[in-house]
């Protein structure tokens, strides 16, 4: 009994004296705030960026994360035509259902097609990833704390480990993920794309550009949604004002 209490004693103090290295350990950075088009009141999305960081997540990004919720026709947003859009769409290969004799078939997507993605089930994308799944980028940028900031310090925050640091095989040290871990690789290099509009591909404005096409794709009717805060407050504005003057009329022969 009494070895017992000794036990749980000792395991108690061992967790207080670990919890703050551990903490330590799991600490990250706050990631700096950058300068994006969308945010603020009147933010409105650089379509010519979100059209670059959509060609990132197509050359880069989409090797190893899916966006489920995304389909090609959905692109015509960032202002894509038609004719771009079937482009786009048909130099990816889908599944397409099920032929005649019930056979699954796959074939060019086309823009009601969903977007490709890179595995067919979570356990082939953990077999390919050290056994880390990629997580879906459809609303990725929302669900994480920090969001478009914090997307943009990992896509950037790769570095050599600093001297002592105990990386685990097939780990990648990152500044801003949470421990400093992550099994993702730096997955941008300087000039992986080449720009069509001739915007010089450095890491920065790729995950500047992908971090704009992925707040987009989760977020595709923010700008609305702006728009409409601004004149219900516009409104009420006006209101008051009205609401003022009729009273002051109303009131005016009362002394
Ligand atoms: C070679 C495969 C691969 C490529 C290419 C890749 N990723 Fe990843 N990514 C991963 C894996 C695996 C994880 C999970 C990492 C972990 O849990 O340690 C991940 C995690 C992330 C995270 C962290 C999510 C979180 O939960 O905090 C972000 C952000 C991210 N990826 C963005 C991107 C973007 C943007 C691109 C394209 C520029 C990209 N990734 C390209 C494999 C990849």
């Amino acid at each position: 009994m009494r070895l017992a209490r000794f036990a749980l004693l000792g395991a108690l103090v061992g967790a207080l004296a670990a919890g703050p290295a551990l903490a330590q350990e799991a600490e990250a950075p706050t990631p700096p705030a950058q300068k994006w088009s969308f945010s603020g009141l009147f933010g409105t999305f650089d379509l010519a960026a979100a059209q670059r960081g959509f060609q990132v997540y197509e050359s880069v990004c989409s090797n190893c994360h899916s966006m489920r919720l995304l389909h090609y026709r959905d692109l015509a947003g960032i202002g894509l035509t038609p004719e771009q859009i079937k482009a786009v769409a048909s130099h990816n290969t889908v599944p397409l259902g099920l032929n005649d004799q019930g056979e699954p078939i796959t074939g060019p997507a086309l823009p009601s097609s969903p977007f490709r993605s890179p595995f067919p089930n979570e356990k082939a994308a953990r077999a390919a990833n050290n056994g880390a799944l990629p997580p879906d980028q459809s609303l990725m940028v929302n669900s994480l704390p920090g969001g478009p900031d914090f997307v943009y310090a990992v896509l950037t925050g790769y570095k050599e480990p600093p001297p002592g640091f105990n990386l685990q095989s097939g780990m990648n040290y990152n500044e801003y993920f949470p421990g400093h871990q992550i099994a993702m690789p730096q997955p941008l290099q300087a000039d992986q794309v080449e720009y069509a509009d001739g915007t010089k591909a450095t890491i920065e404005q790729e995950a500047h550009d992908v971090v704009t096409f992925l707040t987009w794709a989760a977020n595709p009717e923010m700008v609305q949604r702006k728009q409409i805060g601004v004149r219900v407050v516009l409104f009420l504005v006006l209101m008051t004002g009205l609401t003022y003057v009729v009273k002051r009329k109303v009131w005016s022969d009362v002394h």
